[in-house]
């Protein structure tokens, strides 16, 4: 991998520490609050697909068989888990670590991107949203869900206040909003869905 950011060598070293409990800490997230983003996500992929920031491999379950699956992430620590939740669940996918600004992949080569979750933790969310258009092929599909800013200004304002705390430990931010990044690409949004007071989103956008 080329040198790291000073933000994504802190959040290599922030996710390597955290990969062990990575997964328990999601379960309540994953019930109550993601509900079946994760399965509506990789029902998007076809063709050549790639995972931006795959984590411990929380989506791994839910993807076809057969997809043509490459996934990158940061942090070796976090790709040991997904490496071992691939290898039980039998998934051929290559598991590589690797930044998403840049991608180490060239122009035009997946059919779909697919990130979910990691938006609101890469450093530079616009950088990485123009790499995944990069890599895309002109008519794939790029397919996010994140925790976004809310929709209800109270939920919003509460949003910003847990940021001065979270950004600054954890790197994570509550208040972005993927979906303007993804316009000011030019794609086209083919589906977009919101809920939880707004704070939940998820799109399909076609690259033209
Ligand atoms: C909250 S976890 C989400 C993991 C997974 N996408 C999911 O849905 O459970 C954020 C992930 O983003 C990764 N990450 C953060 N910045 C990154 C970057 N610049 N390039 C690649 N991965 C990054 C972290 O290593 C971590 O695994």
């Amino acid at each position: 991998m080329t040198t790291l950011s000073r933000g994504d060598d802190q959040q290599r070293r922030y996710w390597d520490q955290h990969a062990g409990t990575y997964d328990r800490g999601m379960r309540f997230v994953e019930r109550r609050i993601l509900r079946d983003t994760r399965r509506w996500a990789c029902s998007q992929a076809s063709g050549r697909t790639l995972e931006v920031a795959v984590g411990t491999g929380l989506n791994l379950p839910h993807y076809a068989r057969d997809t043509d699956l490459t996934a990158i992430d940061l942090s070796p620590r976090m790709l040991a888990v997904a490496r071992k939740r691939a290898a039980e669940l039998g998934l051929r996918v290559e598991l590589r670590e690797s930044s998403a600004t840049p991608l180490d992949f060239a122009d035009e080569s997946f059919d779909t991107v697919i990130c979910t979750l990691a938006l609101c933790s890469i450093p530079d969310d616009a950088a990485a949203v123009t790499e995944m258009v990069r890599v895309l092929r002109p008519g794939g599909r790029l397919v996010l869900a994140d925790h976004v800013a809310s929709s209800v200004m109270p939920v919003r304002l509460l949003q910003r206040a847990v940021e001065l705390w979270s950004v600054r430990s954890a790197g994570e931010h509550f208040t972005r909003r993927p979906i303007r990044l993804v316009y000011a690409a030019g794609l086209h949004i083919t589906e977009q869905q919101r809920f939880l007071a707004g704070t939940i989103e998820r799109l399909v956008a076609v690259k033209r």
